[in-house]
């Protein structure tokens, strides 16, 4: 990879791979790509929790191209401005080269790359043909994304899913970066690990492709961050330049707060004080049709540990929907978790109350956290290696039993050491006797 493009006339034009990623300041904290649910407000935010980069949820390249409408619901002018909404990357899923030019064309002023969807995984994207269901079509992911890289003024990315053999992806990968891509996400899962089946992501994988890739690639790892540590366990085991993602950053934006040890206000922000901070940044967002509707869902998602305590503010908050005037969420949710949450602080126990507590070393790696419900936290379903992929949840099985012997063999052989030096120690006693 080169630093930059070289126009016709041998002018370089636009930064590519390393020399793009130091320019928007090498961001290791990245907000996934989420339809409905990464937009400006939701970006803003999670920038002032730590998050280096965001992308925008994934638009259909033909509808925004072609429908003005839908351009206006998705996208508005404070979008990838300069002082609120940079670094941005702004996703797309297409299946056609000339739609997806001429929609990425309407952003690339205001964006720092272009990224194409290669993961979606959902039926609609099986109906229309994009997202993971190009994963067999090569020479269409080769075309989509060399006309962005020949075409627009700003790089092009791409974002994948894994295949169940390294092999295969590791191919697969090579070609998507021969066609252009500048930055490499990768989602260790497979297109079938979805919904019930989402199960664990798959970091060797990861960790082979970034092993296996040319150094120079800058490549973000996506899959199973819960808590801050794990951000820091990701990139030490992958080797990678950025961790990316989605559910835990919905459920804690605190999910990227780098001194996760000392700042648990950062780390697991209070939901009223969260909440109250969104609500005013969707205010400001004037405009922003996108981040209006997304509302309900974020409050839902960051209230979750505290709707079913207090089911009466899930009963309000069901009832709230996007023409719902500003007054009237701030009466009937914002103020009323408000109230709640500050009589929780008036306890005089509540410093002991007020503690996140950490468990155990688990299967995946990392541990499971008590967290008191009115604090942001994840929300997830318990691997038990029933639900997603078994095959990561067996060899994850597997290397706990290799570790755990090959911790009782040096138990052993420490147990054998004093055993012997005891013995020698009786032999000189005997001797001197
Ligand atoms: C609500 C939601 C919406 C998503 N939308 C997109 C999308 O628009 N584009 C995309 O590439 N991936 C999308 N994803 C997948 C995420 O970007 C990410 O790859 C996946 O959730 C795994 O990351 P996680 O384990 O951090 O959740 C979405 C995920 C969620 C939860």
């Amino acid at each position: 990879m080169t630093n930059g493009s070289v126009d016709r006339k041998g002018n370089l034009t636009k930064l590519t791979g390393r020399a793009l990623f130091e320019s928007i300041g090498s961001p290791t904290k990245i907000v996934a790509p989420m339809v409905d649910q990464s937009e400006l407000a939701w970006r803003i935010l999670s920038r002032r929790y730590g998050a280096t980069l965001a992308y925008t949820p994934m638009f259909h390249a033909k509808l925004f191209a072609t429908s003005e409408k839908y351009r206006k619901d998705m996208w508005c002018s404070i979008d990838g401005d300069k002082k609120v909404d940079r670094p941005l990357v702004v996703q797309f899923c297409a299946n056609d080269p000339e739609y997806l030019l001429a929609a990425a064309k309407l952003v690339e002023d205001k964006c720092d790359a272009v990224d194409l969807n290669l993961g979606c995984p959902q039926g609609i994207a099986r109906k229309g043909r994009y997202g993971s269901f190009l994963m067999e079509d090569w020479d269409l992911i080769f075309k989509l994304i060399r006309t962005l890289h020949d075409n627009l003024n700003v790089p092009v990315t791409a974002k994948i899913r894994v295949f169940p053999d390294r092999e295969k992806t590791l191919k697969y990968a090579k070609m998507v970066l021969d066609a252009g891509a500048q930055f490499l996400t990768v989602h260790g899962r497979l297109r079938e690990q979805k919904g019930q089946k989402t199960g664990l992501a798959d970091w060797d994988i990861i960790r082979y492709l970034r092993e296996n890739l040319p150094k120079e690639t800058v490549f973000f790892a996506n899959g199973n961050i819960l808590y801050p540590e794990d951000i820091s366990r990701c990139m030490n085991y992958i080797h990678c330049d950025g961790i990316m993602s989605a559910e835990g950053n919905l459920y804690n934006p605190g999910v990227f707060c780098a001194d996760f040890d000392s700042n648990i206000e950062m780390s697991y922000p209070r939901v009223d004080k969260l909440l109250r901070e969104y609500f005013d940044i969707v205010k400001s967002c004037e405009g922003s049709q996108a981040s209006k509707i997304a509302m309900k869902s974020h409050f839902f998602k960051i209230l979750r540990p505290f709707l079913p305590v207090h089911t009466d503010v899930r009963a309000s908050l069901a009832s709230m929907t996007a023409k719902t005037p500003f007054e009237e969420w701030d009466d009937k949710v914002v103020r009323p978790v408000e109230k709640i949450v500050q009589d929780i602080f008036k306890q005089p126990d509540i410093e002991e109350k007020d503690k996140v507590i950490t468990g155990e070393i688990e299967l995946w790696g990392g541990a499971y956290k008590t967290i008191p419900y009115w604090r942001c936290q994840p929300y997830f379903r318990p691997v038990n290696g029933v639900t997603g992929d078994k095959r990561i949840v067996e060899t994850l099985k597997s290397k706990k039993c290799e570790s755990e012997s090959s911790n009782i063999d040096e138990e052993e052989l420490k147990k054998r050491k004093a055993e012997e030096v005891l013995e020698s120690k009786n032999q000189k006693k005997e001797l001197k006797v």
